[in-house]
Formats: C-alpha cells, sequence, structure tokens
C-alpha cells in the first residue's frame, strides 16, 4: 500500500510542475504578443527590449509586487506613484491573471 501512496505523490508533484511549466509558457507568450517587451526587459530570462529605451527589467518584479497586486495593475485599478500602468491590456481577464501571476513568480535578479 505505502508504493501506491508514493506514486500518487510523485505523480502530484510532477504533474504540479508541469502544469505550472505550461502555465510560464502561455503566461510569455501573453507578455511577447501584448508587446510588453516594447518597454520592459526580463533579462533573466533572454527577454530584451525591441523599442528605443528601456522603461524597467521586470527579472525580479515578483520580489516587489504580489501576483494580486500585479493583476489590479494590469487591470490599471492600481497606480505606482499616482500613475496607472502605461498599457492598456486588450487580452482577456484569463490572460491578465496569467501574466500577472507569471510575473510574481520572476524574483531573479
Ligand atoms: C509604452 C511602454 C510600456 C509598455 C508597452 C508596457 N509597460 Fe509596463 N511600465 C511602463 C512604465 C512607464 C512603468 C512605470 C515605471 C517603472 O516601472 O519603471 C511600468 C511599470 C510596470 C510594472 C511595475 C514594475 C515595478 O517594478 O514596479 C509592471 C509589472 C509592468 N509594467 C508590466 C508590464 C507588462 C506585463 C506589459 C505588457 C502587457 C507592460 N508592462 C507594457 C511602461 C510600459
Amino acid at each position: 500500500m505505502k508504493w501506491l501512496i508514493i506514486v500518487i505523490g510523485v505523480t502530484c508533484l510532477f504533474s504540479k510542475d508541469v502544469f505550472a511549466q505550461e502555465n510560464a509558457d502561455d503566461a510569455k507568450e501573453v507578455f511577447l504578443s501584448e508587446k510588453c517587451q516594447r518597454c520592459h526587459s526580463i533579462s533573466a530570462i533572454n527577454i530584451d527590449v525591441t523599442g528605443q529605451k528601456v522603461v524597467s527589467d521586470l527579472s525580479a518584479v515578483g520580489s516587489r509586487h504580489t501576483g494580486e497586486w500585479l493583476v489590479m495593475y494590469m487591470k490599471r485599478e492600481v497606480a505606482i506613484d499616482g500613475k496607472k500602468h502605461i498599457k492598456n491590456l486588450k487580452t482577456s481577464g484569463a490572460n491578465i491573471e496569467k501574466l500577472a501571476h507569471w510575473l510574481a513568480t520572476l524574483k531573479r535578479k
């Protein structure tokens, strides 16, 4: 019986990783298709800015904000220093959630 529990346990752990990875891939796709890289680099995963200047690098944005806060910021419901985010996302709420929660996992310098 013990082995069965181990097998189930390992399977669950593994599928959680797969899920997290798929989510990250989707979120990265949203980031790129919404052209966030026009203003933001994520040097930790080799995304470079394509625009004229770098506004900021988001490699460690998750150590500054939570996923919940980022969802609100992406929906322009909260501001930084009185300024709402410049970009008005045209994508679905589900994509915004995905994007924001993925950004919250970025904690590398
Ligand atoms: C036209 C330029 C521009 C585009 C495009 C843009 N942003 Fe921003 N973003 C800014 C500016 C300006 C700020 C506020 C100043 C700062 O963070 O340095 C900001 C701030 C942020 C912050 C907060 C950063 C922090 O360190 O607190 C996040 C997160 C963010 N943007 C994510 C995104 C995402 C995701 C996209 C794509 C959907 C995007 N941005 C597209 C200009 C842009």
